[in-house]
């Protein structure tokens, strides 16, 4: 049978293979809802106009309606030779309501059809993973107010270098969400322009109102070139290329996850509920979850790359190439989608050794920057020289075998003699962190005036 769409040109049906590899229904059935709307402010624009009738748009609504409720039940057969959702909606329509369905197409094309869907698909994930991304900025600050005081190493090349508060540390993933949050409410502004009304490429001689379907359709205004209209995906790539940055986020914080909750490290401790056993090591408790938000940032990072690369060879205007956009991009987003609620989840469900953190936040003469900064501010000695003091008092200490609050005053004096037992007030880890100060420093005060300064923004309340 050739095609009900184009069969006039056409007599004979496509090759087996070419209804395969052309064929885009199982991805992009995922845009029926968008695809309905789109048609709907298409219809009432085409009879407000006096394009079509109002009887006939009216038949067309209720007939999308209709299909509306078929998908969403469960009851819409879709059929891969109708290739994509805008053939198998339009067929349906068809059967449902007779030659009305025929006028729909008037003044479109699947190409601004489907750059119209996709954009709204887009803007209604960005909105859900908005509020996912607040959900985890809260669990993440609840707990750094939970932790406030809680000691911990700080690392810098994974080797310990000061001590910091737990606290400060989950505060500092507050703060990277609240840019990935920027990023996707940036793409969300910039895309939000209708191409619906750019036909194929060129626009229509048809007198249609694209401020009319605009509006309809919540976007701000109309795009302004049909050629780019059509072609664009920006839209697709910033969304994706925010979704990376954040991925990237969570996959960091996964990583500390999966190393804190080694038993090398034994920082913090997941329950059952986000632990699983191993088949044949009974002491076993794994942190799949969190190597598994790890793994599918690499996913999703790939789906970016994905439609770049399909993408960057393509002149002007569409190509069917841009119907590959949909598969990786639904399917990254929605495991972005898991990845976020996969993290909140763990975040709540953590549980920190704050003894073992505390002892492990002492280790490897941390606080030798204390001592430094001691010697410049009691002793008034040039800070590079109170590093070089500072450096032979903690090898004395390391000979020894002591941590540098255990190291007798006496050996201090022997390498500075004005040092005095005043040092060691700043020697311990709660007096350094509590001694962090400045802003954006880790002291526990700083932790709970950020914590408090992001309940507010979230407009959430302490627990
Ligand atoms: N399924 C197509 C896509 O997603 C719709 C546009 C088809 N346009 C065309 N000229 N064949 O890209």
């Amino acid at each position: 049978m050739s095609n009900k769409m184009w069969g006039g040109r056409f007599a004979a049906g496509p090759d087996a293979i070419l209804e395969e590899i052309n064929a885009s229904i199982d991805f992009d059935r995922h845009l029926f809802a968008q695809d309905i709307a789109g048609s709907k402010a298409h219809a009432s624009m085409l009879a407000a106009q006096g394009i079509i009738t109002a009887a006939d748009a009216d038949k067309i609504a209720q007939g999308l309606d209709a299909i509306l409720a078929e998908i969403e039940s469960g009851k819409f057969k879709f059929s891969r030779a109708l290739e994509d959702i805008h053939m198998n909606v339009e067929s349906r329509l068809a059967e449902l309501i007779g030659p009305a369905a025929g006028r729909l197409h008037t003044a479109r094309s699947r190409n601004d059809q489907v750059a119209t869907d996709f954009r709204l698909y887009i803007r209604d994930t960005i909105d859900g993973l908005d509020k996912s991304l607040a959900d985890l900025q809260l669990a993440l600050t609840e707990k750094a107010l939970q932790y406030a005081d809680s000691v911990m190493p700080g690392f810098t090349h994974l080797q310990t270098a000061q001590p910091v508060t737990f606290g400060h540390h989950l505060l500092a993933y507050v703060e990277m969400l609240s840019r990935d949050r920027g990023r996707l409410s940036d793409a969300r502004k910039r895309m939000n322009e209708n191409p619906l009304g750019s036909a194929a490429l060129a626009g229509t001689s048809f007198p249609i109102d694209r401020d009319m379907t605009s509006k309809a359709l919540g976007f701000d205004r109309p795009t302004a070139n049909s050629l780019d209209a059509v072609s664009d995906r920006d839209f697709v790539l910033e969304t994706l290329g925010a979704a990376s940055i954040c991925a990237m986020h969570l996959s960091r914080f996964a990583e500390e996850i999966v190393i804190w909750t080694t038993p090398a490290f034994g920082f913090v401790a997941l329950s059952d509920k986000f632990t699983t056993g191993s088949s044949i090591m009974p002491q076993k408790r794994n942190p799949d979850a969190a190597e598994l938000v790890r793994a599918k940032a690499g996913k999703i990072i790939g789906a970016l790359v994905q439609l770049l690369v399909v993408m960057k060879g393509l002149p002007l205007a569409y190509a069917k190439d841009m119907q590959e956009d949909k598969d990786g991009t639904i399917r990254a987003l929605s495991d972005f989608s898991v990845v976020i609620a996969a993290t909140a989840g763990m975040t709540r469900d953590l549980a920190a050794d704050e003894k073992r953190m505390k002892a492990m936040a002492g280790d490897a003469y941390s606080t030798a920057t204390d001592l430094a900064d001691w010697l410049v501010q009691k002793l008034n000695i040039p800070f590079r020289e109170a590093h070089h003091i500072t450096g032979s008092i903690v090898a004395k200490a390391s000979a020894a075998n002591v941590p540098l609050h255990r190291l007798p005053l006496a050996d201090m004096q022997a390498v500075e003699k004005r040092i005095t037992d005043d040092v060691f007030s700043v020697l311990s880890v709660s007096k350094s962190v509590a001694s962090r100060v400045s802003y954006g420093g880790t002291a526990p005060k700083n932790v709970r005036v950020q914590a408090k300064r992001w309940f507010k923004k979230l407009g959430a309340d302490p627990k």
